[in-house]
């Protein structure tokens, strides 16, 4: 088969992180005999430096007529100064509402052989840890009315929190079914006892509940949600929550297994189209030292291949691959212990690819 990506490589390790992907994909492509074109777009800081604009119309579009979007990384310090709406980051925004992003895929998971890794004790992830926050991507207050007003307390600005049923049920539907696959728990995270907004989410996540009889839904509030993230993680299996708390949760859980350089998301749209990005940034202080785990972004193409193109075999070649690559005692800088020489960003490439 023959699968056309829309690649970002973006900003600070973004293009060397996507640089590996391309050849782990391509040695994916030999081995299962699928050819993927790549079609490389602009967005984020060079797309600023080129055409003047954080997210070209030409990118929408040729994302749009792709299979499935892959993205490094977007931002840096050059473009810091901009004002909000011209950020760097403001292409992901602009690309998950055009996309209709609505489902947002953060796995957290703890590899046996990086366990030291986690700031927890080891007591506490003993076992292995493997959640998925499930994040609703274009609703709530990063998209609801935003604006000034004058008051007697001087200028104020405002961001609303909206959510409606339909909203909170299609994000609801996507953690079931994907609680489902997995343990059959849904925890559903919100602010009930304060937000309007949250009561009505808590309301439909209850309705859809009822047709997943064999999955046990538990709601918990977001600030007993974070405590409980550190204080014993391995409660949770599937986290479904809005965009604002599950941004700040997602960053919780995957800095609780140690190694965020590892850790790959999706962004799903109805359908199977998807765009794909490992969960770190653009991490411009590293930029070009070779010391960049391109692991994220192999693992994003991971989920591509299993949820956009539903290639679970090919999508298990790379899982294993990265998983042999770790049993074989190769690290990245990020992740290597006292005495052992990390791989450079390309050797990482090469070496996973080598173990497609
Ligand atoms: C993320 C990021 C973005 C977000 C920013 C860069 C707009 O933090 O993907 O989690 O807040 O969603
Ligand atoms: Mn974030």
């Amino acid at each position: 088969m023959e699968y056309n990506i829309a690649v970002v490589r973006g900003d600070g390790i973004g293009p060397e992180v996507i640089q590996e992907t391309i050849k782990v994909l391509d040695a994916v492509g030999n081995r299962f005999g699928h050819k993927f074109n790549y079609n490389y777009v602009l967005a984020g800081g060079e797309a600023i430096d080129v055409t003047g604009r954080c997210l070209p119309d030409e990118t929408v579009a040729a994302a749009k007529a792709a299979d499935a979007v892959l993205l490094g990384a977007v931002g840096g310090p050059k473009w810091d100064t901009l004002p909000g709406d011209e950020r760097p980051e403001r292409a992901l925004l602009g690309l998950r509402k055009s996309l209709g992003l609505f489902a947002n895929l953060r796995p957290a998971m703890v590899f046996d052989e990086l366990a030291d890794a986690s700031p927890l004790k080891p007591e506490i992830i003993d076992g292995g840890l493997d959640i998925v926050v499930v994040r609703e991507l274009t609703g709530g207050i990063y998209f609801g009315e935003k604006g000034f007003k004058d008051t007697n307390m001087g200028l104020a600005a405002y961001d609303v929190e909206q959510y409606s049923e339909e909203e909170v049920r299609r994000i609801a539907r996507v953690a079931f079914d994907m609680a489902m696959k997995r343990n059959r728990h849904v925890t559903s995270i919100d602010k009930a006892n304060v937000l309007e907004s949250s009561r009505l989410w808590r309301r439909i996540v209850a309705e859809i509940a009822a047709d997943y009889p064999d999955v046990t839904l538990d709601n918990m509030y977001v600030d007993n949600g974070a405590m409980q993230l550190v204080r014993n993680p391995k409660q949770f299996d599937v986290i479904v929550t809005s965009n604002i708390f599950g941004d700040i949760l997602s960053d919780e859980a995957s800095q609780i297994t140690g190694s965020i350089g590892m850790l790959p998301s999706a962004s799903l749209a109805d359908g199977n189209f998807g765009m794909y990005e490992p969960v770190h940034g653009s991490a411009p202080d590293i930029a070009g030292t070779g010391k960049a785990n391109p692991m994220a972004a192999i693992l994003s193409a991971g989920m591509m291949l299993r949820y956009t193109f539903g290639l679970g075999e090919e999508a298990d070649a790379i899982e294993n691959a990265v998983r042999a690559f770790l049993e074989a005692g190769c690290r990245t800088f990020d992740i290597a212990v006292d005495g052992t020489v990390p791989l450079t960003t390309s050797e990482t490439g090469d070496k996973v690819s080598s173990l497609i």
